[in-house]
């Protein structure tokens, strides 16, 4: 079975333009699986690129290259036709969970809300 997401080789580099120097690559080939039903957890001393890689995903930042494929669909690839609720499948928590989930509500709760 296809996995829910798959992130293959994925490189971001930060900056740099002309001034190379100034560049910083914050995803050097990253590759993942997740299989529908199961949980990874990425982990790694703070600036080692977990943002960026969630960023990424979300279509926040531009990979540099590399491919990512949710549900089969590479989200970001020019003339693709890619459902409009494909991102209703895909959500963060930002990092103040305070701020992004409310307390009244169960998180299954929450997603199915608007
Ligand atoms: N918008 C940006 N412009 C330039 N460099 C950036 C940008 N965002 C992140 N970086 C750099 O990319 C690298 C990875 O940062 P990132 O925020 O993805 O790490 P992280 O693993 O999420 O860290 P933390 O655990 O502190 O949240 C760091 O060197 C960071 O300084
Ligand atoms: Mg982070």
């Amino acid at each position: 079975m296809k996995p829910a997401l798959e992130v293959k080789d994925l490189v971001k580099v930060y900056g740099g333009g002309l001034r190379k120097s100034t560049a910083v690559t914050a995803l050097d080939g990253v590759s993942l699986e997740v299989h529908r039903g199961r949980t990874t957890a990425i982990v790694g001393e703070s600036g080692s690129g977990k943002s960026t890689l969630a960023k990424c995903i979300l279509g926040l930042a531009e990979p540099t290259s590399g491919t990512i494929e949710i549900e089969g669909l590479d989200p970001i690839k020019r003339g693709q036709h890619v459902p409009i609720n494909l991102y209703r499948t895909v959500q963060m928590v930002f990092q103040d969970p305070h701020a992004s989930l409310n307390p009244r509500m169960t998180v299954g709760r929450s997603w199915e809300s608007p």
